[in-house]
């Protein structure tokens, strides 16, 4: 009553038995199953990140262009309304809003918000600092500064840089709105090269 065709199957069955078995059977076959898998793993993953990153709050943020001491730093560790993270690497301040994952609350280096980090960078060390005062790294050996250095320029090259951090008795710089980067770039570099 309720018989399959016996024919059918069998038949199918054995079709894709007959295809799995070709697959375990050959590595070719299993190399390519694997990147064939790795290939739509990849499409997939990248088809739900894009409107992720669309999504981020870090674009509605206004640049922020201004110099600060170590303790006006401090408000900028992602804890405030506006989530706004910063951080300072050898006297420059960045905008480290869009690395949040890293640096915002509870983040692995969410002891470097709001702080310099020039310190953590060259000793490989992310143990929170609560010194406000400003830190002239003059003890460092040149193999932490040189790795200071290299945090540096990823730092340059990934974040919006804001402005300087301030030494004691430093007065801040007045930005204009329409001014190009590599002014201000240039008054950070001249003074770091002073602390030098
Ligand atoms: C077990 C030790 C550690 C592991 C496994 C680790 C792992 C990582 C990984 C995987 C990334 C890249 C994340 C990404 O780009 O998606 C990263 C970035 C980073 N790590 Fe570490 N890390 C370690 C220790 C440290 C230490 C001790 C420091 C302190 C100097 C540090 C500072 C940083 C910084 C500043 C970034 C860059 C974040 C950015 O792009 O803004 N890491 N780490």
């Amino acid at each position: 009553m309720s018989e399959t065709p016996e024919s059918e199957v069998p038949a199918s069955e054995s079709f894709v038995g007959h295809v799995i078995n070709e697959i375990i059977t050959s590595p070719l076959n299993l190399a390519l199953v694997g990147v064939i898998a790795l290939l739509i793993y990849k499409i997939i993953k990248s088809r739900i990140e894009v409107p992720h990153s669309h999504s981020a709050p870090k674009d509605d943020l206004p640049r922020l262009r201004r110099d600060f001491t170590p303790q006006e730093l401090r408000e900028y560790d992602g804890t405030q309304p506006d989530g706004r993270v910063l951080m300072a690497v050898l006297g420059n301040v960045y905008d480290v809003t869009k690395g949040k994952r890293f640096y915002g609350p509870g983040g692995p280096y969410a002891a470097f918000a709001g702080r310099d980090a020039s310190r953590g960078l060259a000793t490989f060390s992310v143990s929170r600092s609560d010194d406000v005062e400003y830190d002239d790294l003059s003890d460092l050996s040149t193999m932490e500064m040189d790795s200071v250095r290299e945090w540096e320029m990823q730092f340059k090259e990934k974040y919006p840089l804001v402005g300087r951090l301030l030494k004691p008795g430093e007065e801040p710089s007045t930005y204009s709105d329409d001014e190009e980067e590599g002014a201000a770039e240039a008054a950070s570099s001249q003074n770091h090269s002073k602390s030098e």
